[in-house]
């Protein structure tokens, strides 16, 4: 197909950029038919509990369909920040956490302004900020993997920074470390800009600043229902904040960005929050039996507080992005990040199921007796 010179019409910032590339999605069919174990985008194992699916099926019921869903989807605010002594003008629900992102930063950055981020961290801060003509001022995570407060806090108050938002995500991804709590709160005292602390992993971890937003003034924090709550294809996240924050976002937000049936599952989901908690338990348990089968083979893994692992293969057995190869031809998906390098020696991969994790385990095994150089 030609298009002439209308490519010209997008930005030459824009032109440039490589994207975001998210893990492999095998379609359903193939998924069922080749008996794929997706451990490489970090869902829950669960699927949505009995009382999420009875909301969606009384959703359904209700044949309200054909009509626009509530555009402030003010229930699930309500019942969020109920949870957490705020008032539902401190929350905004996104299509995704990844949609909050975006309007926090579309709303905070102006070309040429920068983001300050640990790195590695999410992929996707830098690629948002670059989409706004703004830079990302990456702070390398220490030896032992923990992010630097200090060299952030220099990044933020240097006299020419332009940074406007310091983002990370706690537990980090794809390390799976996560900082106390008290280091953090001594940080976003410190900082002079917006603290953006995306909580996609915490329900794994132990706690939340989400309590925090009255007292720390320019902290953003942001959940996901994709991990946690086992509604990663209904694409939920929320974001808390003082008022007058959120009355900004708002304006640019899509009116009706949650579907009906979303905002009917999540409220469901968030009142069902005790069988989640015994599900992310149980998440947590298979997480450490692995590291301990994984520990016996060779590898060395990461500190994991969320529902994935962060771990590096035996040199004599098989490079990270071997291990990752083969266990793909043996249908086990896991995630492996050439860049940068520092990282390219791990890979990541996502608690599943009983069955998914003694498979991987066999397959891990079975493959541990061959060396490197025999594949
Ligand atoms: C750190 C982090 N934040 C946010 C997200 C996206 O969450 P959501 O599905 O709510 O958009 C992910 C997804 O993997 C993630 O790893």
């Amino acid at each position: 197909m030609t298009l002439n010179n209308y490519t010209n019409f997008i930005q030459a910032h824009i032109s440039k950029m490589k994207g975001y590339t998210p893990g492999v999605q095998p379609r359903w069919e193939e998924e069922k038919k080749n008996k794929i174990i997706k451990l490489n985008t970090n869902e829950n194992p669960f699927p949505p509990s009995k009382l999420v699916i009875s909301a969606l099926k009384n959703a359904i019921k209700k044949n309200r369909m054909h009509l626009y869903p509530d555009s402030s989807s003010l229930k699930l605010r309500q019942a969020i920040g109920q949870s957490y002594d705020l008032s539902e003008d401190c929350v905004l629900i996104g299509n995704g956490s990844d949609e909050l992102l975006s309007i926090l930063f579309r709303a905070v950055l102006a070309s040429g302004d920068a983001i300050a981020q640990p790195y590695p961290s999410y992929s996707l801060y830098p690629i948002i900020a670059e989409s706004l003509a703004a830079k990302s001022i990456n702070v390398p995570l220490m030896k032992n993997w923990h992010i630097n407060f200090q060299k952030l806090l220099e990044e933020t108050k240097s006299r020419k920074s332009k940074v406007k938002i310091v983002v990370f995500a706690n537990p980090n991804a794809p390390t799976g470390i996560a900082e106390s709590i008290d280091e953090i709160i001594s940080f976003i005292k410190a900082n002079p800009v917006i603290s953006f602390v995306d909580e996609a992993y915490a329900p794994f971890w132990k706690d939340s600043l989400a309590s925090y937003i009255p007292k720390l003034q320019g902290l953003v924090v942001c959940g996901s229902f994709s991990k946690a709550f086992s509604l990663a294809g209904q694409r939920i996240g929320y974001l808390l904040a003082h008022p007058k924050i959120i009355k900004d976002l708002n304006k640019i937000r899509d009116s009706y960005n949650i579907s009906y049936l979303a905002q009917e599952m999540a409220l469901a989901a968030w009142q069902d929050k005790k069988e989640f908690q015994k599900r992310i338990k149980i998440i947590c348990m298979r997480r450490e039996a692995l590291i301990r089968e994984l520990d016996k083979l060779g590898f060395e893994t990461l500190e994991a507080a969320a529902n994935f692992i962060f771990t590096k293969p035996p040199k004599h057995m098989f490079t990270a992005n071997t291990y990752g190869q083969i266990l793909a031809k043996h249908r086990i998906l896991i995630r492996h990040f050439p860049r940068p390098s520092r990282i390219s020696n791990y890979v990541r991969i996502s608690i599943g199921t009983a069955s998914d994790m003694k498979k991987l385990i066999k397959c891990t095994k079975s493959l541990s007796r061959f060396k490197i150089g025999s594949f």
